[in-house]
């Protein structure tokens, strides 16, 4: 299902570019262990069929195929999918990869999903608008009482002075790199050193929680809110998790 063919834009290039180091942010068992619960809330809503919109070296998508889930992995870099093959072949599972651009997702497929997720605080990378328009488009690749799964960090915290670290939340426990992320002129800021002295900078707009709800409910899904992976909204949690279900 690859296409093989680079997607343009600055955000591709970036993670092109990260793709050789990104594992480093990753410890896999830990990450692997907080798949399950993205896995206990597909099962709930029966869903099988499965669209990883936000593949990056693959870790959702090899836990999902592990328990015997079917999945698609798409993601706009070409790299990053490759490091997805080469991590999927490292634990045993073939991948079926896409690499296309989350802006056009709604042409991409003649099929429909049972279940999609975008986990990994990907969705930032989009504006409000264009997230808004993505989620839609979501919400027409998935079957009646489909389910979507996003995870977003909290960036609220950076406005009331508190930290955010690589680690919080427990999905980029990784010893091999280290992150700042700080509020420039509305901008984060995201900045990751890796233990061989490389520097990448991710800016992008933050998102916040009440305008991502917003985006899934005018799409017709019917919203549970998560905070770091229990039920409910916490003001200070590290991670939000929503999902999504279509009506
Ligand atoms: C922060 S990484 C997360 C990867 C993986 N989900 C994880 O948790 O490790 C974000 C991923 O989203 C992909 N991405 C960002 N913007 C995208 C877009 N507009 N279309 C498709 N993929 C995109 C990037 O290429 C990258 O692999």
């Amino acid at each position: 299902m690859a296409n093989g063919q680079k997607t343009k834009g600055k955000t591709h290039e970036q993670y092109n570019l990260l793709a050789g180091r990104f594992d480093r942010l990753i410890d896999w068992n830990e990450r692997l262990r907080i798949s399950n619960f993205f896995i206990r809330l597909l099962r709930e809503h029966n869903a099988k069929k499965i669209l990883d919109m936000s593949t990056g070296t693959g870790p959702d998508s090899i836990a999902l195929c592990k328990k015997g889930f079917e999945v698609v992995s798409l993601d706009g870099s070409l790299d990053m999918i490759e490091r997805a093959k080469i991590n999927a072949e490292r634990y045993g599972v073939k991948l079926r990869t896409v690499v296309a651009d989350w802006r056009t997702i709604g042409n991409v497929f003649c099929t429909q999903f049972e279940g999609a997720i975008c986990l990994g605080n990907s969705f930032t990378h989009l504006e409000h608008r264009e997230r808004e328009e993505v989620v839609k488009q979501v919400r027409g690749l998935l079957v009646q009482n489909g389910v979507f799964i996003a995870d977003y960090r909290n960036y609220s915290r950076l406005s009331r002075g508190l930290p955010i670290r690589l680690e919080d939340g427990g999905y980029y426990t990784g010893k091999g790199a280290e992150m700042k992320a700080e509020l420039r002129d509305g901008l984060v800021v995201q900045s990751y050193i890796f233990d061989d002295g490389a520097k990448f900078t991710l800016s992008f707009k933050p998102v916040f929680i009440d305008e991502a709800i917003a985006e899934f409910e005018s799409s017709g899904f019917v919203v549970r809110i998560f905070s770091d992976r229990r039920k409910g909204y916490k003001k200070n949690a590290s991670f939000y998790q929503l999902e999504g279900k279509a009506n």
